[in-house]
């Protein structure tokens, strides 16, 4: 028997899943076959540089430093401490968290938020998906711009946003195009959009590896700013700075005087990805068309109870305690970041030179996008695939992986609703962070011969 659905509802569509989340897959299948496939698709952090065990000693020693410094009034035992913290508490979590992990990041990044505007989420996934939501509760249909290409986990909440339409924004090597955005929000609103928000990954984007200089970051704030459309600025990478001795933009939070910024920073790419420690903070209201105004925090809050209820305060305080040195002194997480970032450089310029090596003689056929400053990926573009190969990328990627082990990932699923036609089925992404250097340097070995056969050429 089937369930208690005859039919399906009118323009019902199956929810599909990722293509990274799919190619997870892909790689565990393989290795059951008994292959050593090497994987330049995961955009994941490299277990050789976060500390399982230490994660946990961190957040221990963080809750005795809260008892010793008496962070929750009248609880100064540490035993205490740790029971109470681990109970049932306001979904926006204990105070003594929230204000422990706002003076750390203010610090690290110059930055003034407000621990009243403040939610920890399950990974920037659930930031992403809870906003999206408010849309829904407010029963309005709005516009959400994104880069196009742009990160797969926000296209994949979409499909449960009835009342949002993404609007796909076009990118050159310095990012999302403003006046192209211009262009986007005007025809939103032609077509009776409420401009929504506009999705960027200022900080190592994911898929396009750019990293966005001030000055496309404060045009881009201008239009914004301008047409009274919020940015959703999604820093997982923030803390990932691949050039040394290189000066980084701000954050758009820092620099937000029109206060339309709504920032989600996570920690899963510098502390431990299944603790899932985000941070959404968010303007208390939204100022509605019609004059009303929606409190969006307690709203946002509300969602984030309907649906998670509370946070781990073990993994909250895991991540705060790696702000503090051996001798328990607050030292902010730079320098935790600056040895990740240096094992990330040295992986980036091994698959990325190494590529950039094997493929110079033929710019015509390969061309790769900016070597990445910040985050785990870059993208490779094949202008007539099709007609040299006689496939897309999505074969490709099939027939890399069956016939030289090395997995990559088709951008297609990158592209957000509008793209035109096509777009993505002559690029692939390649992740830098997961594998070892050597793994990489075999990476680039069987792409390159697998792309030699394809395309029936010799590459340096
Ligand atoms: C741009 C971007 N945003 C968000 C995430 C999701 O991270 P999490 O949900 O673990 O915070 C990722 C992960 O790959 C990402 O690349």
């Amino acid at each position: 028997m089937s369930g208690g659905l005859v039919s399906a509802p009118k323009g019902f569509a199956p929810s599909a899943v990722s293509i990274t989340r799919y190619l997870a897959q892909v790689e565990q299948q393989q290795r059951a076959l008994g292959r050593s496939p090497v994987s330049l698709a995961g955009g994941k952090p490299n277990p050789a540089v976060y500390d399982r065990d230490e994660y946990n000693q961190l957040a221990f020693a963080h809750i005795e430093r809260m008892a010793a410094r008496g962070s929750v009034a009248g609880i100064q035992n540490r035993f205490q401490l740790k029971q109470y913290l681990s109970n049932y508490t306001g979904s926006e979590c204990h105070q003594a968290i929230r204000d422990d992990f706002l003076a750390g990041y203010q610090n690290d990044f110059n930055v003034q938020m407000s621990a009243g505007r403040l939610l920890p989420t399950n990974g920037n996934t659930q930031a992403i998906s809870l906003l999206l939501q408010m849309y829904n509760k407010l029963g309005i249909a709005v516009s959400v711009f994104t880069p196009s290409p742009t990160y797969a986990g926000v296209l994949s909440p979409l499909q449960y946003a009835k009342n949002v339409r993404p609007f796909a924004v076009n990118i050159d090597e310095n990012g999302m195009v403003p006046h192209d955005l211009e262009e986007q929000i005007q025809t939103a609103k032609k077509t009776g959009f409420h401009s929504a928000f506009i999705y960027l990954v200022p900080d190592g984007d994911n898929p396009s590896g750019i990293t966005l200089s001030q000055e496309r970051r404060d045009a881009l704030y201008e239009v914004a700013a301008r047409n009274g459309v919020f940015i959703l600025e999604d820093t997982p990478y923030g803390y990932l700075r691949l050039e040394e001795g290189e000066e980084y933009p701000a954050l758009m939070a820092a620099n937000d005087p029109e206060n339309i910024v709504m920032h989600a920073f996570s920690a899963s790419k510098i502390g431990v990805p299944d603790e899932r420690v985000a941070w959404l903070h968010v303007p208390n209201e939204w100022k509605l068309a019609n004059g009303q105004v929606f409190p969006l925090y307690n709203e946002v809050v509300a969602a984030f109870a309907a649906q998670s209820l509370i946070h781990s305060a073990m993994s909250l305080a895991g991540f705060n305690g790696q702000m503090y040195n051996d001798a328990g002194e607050f030292v902010g997480l730079w320098p935790q970041a600056r040895k990740r970032s240096a094992f990330y450089r040295n992986n980036r310029d091994v698959l990325f030179d190494g590529l950039q090596t094997a493929l110079a003689g033929h710019p015509d056929l390969f061309q790769l996008s900016p070597k990445p400053k910040s985050g785990f990926v870059f993208c490779l573009k094949m202008p007539g695939l099709q007609k040299r190969t006689g496939m897309d990328a999505v074969e490709l990627a099939r027939w890399l992986i069956e016939k030289y082990e090395v997995i990559v990932t088709p951008m297609a699923g990158f592209y957000p609703e509008g793209a035109p036609v096509g777009s993505g089925s002559d690029e692939i992404r390649f992740a830098y962070s997961a594998a070892s250097p050597e793994e990489l340097r075999q990476g680039v070995d069987r792409l390159v011969s697998g792309l030699q056969t394809a395309y029936s050429i010799n590459l340096g």
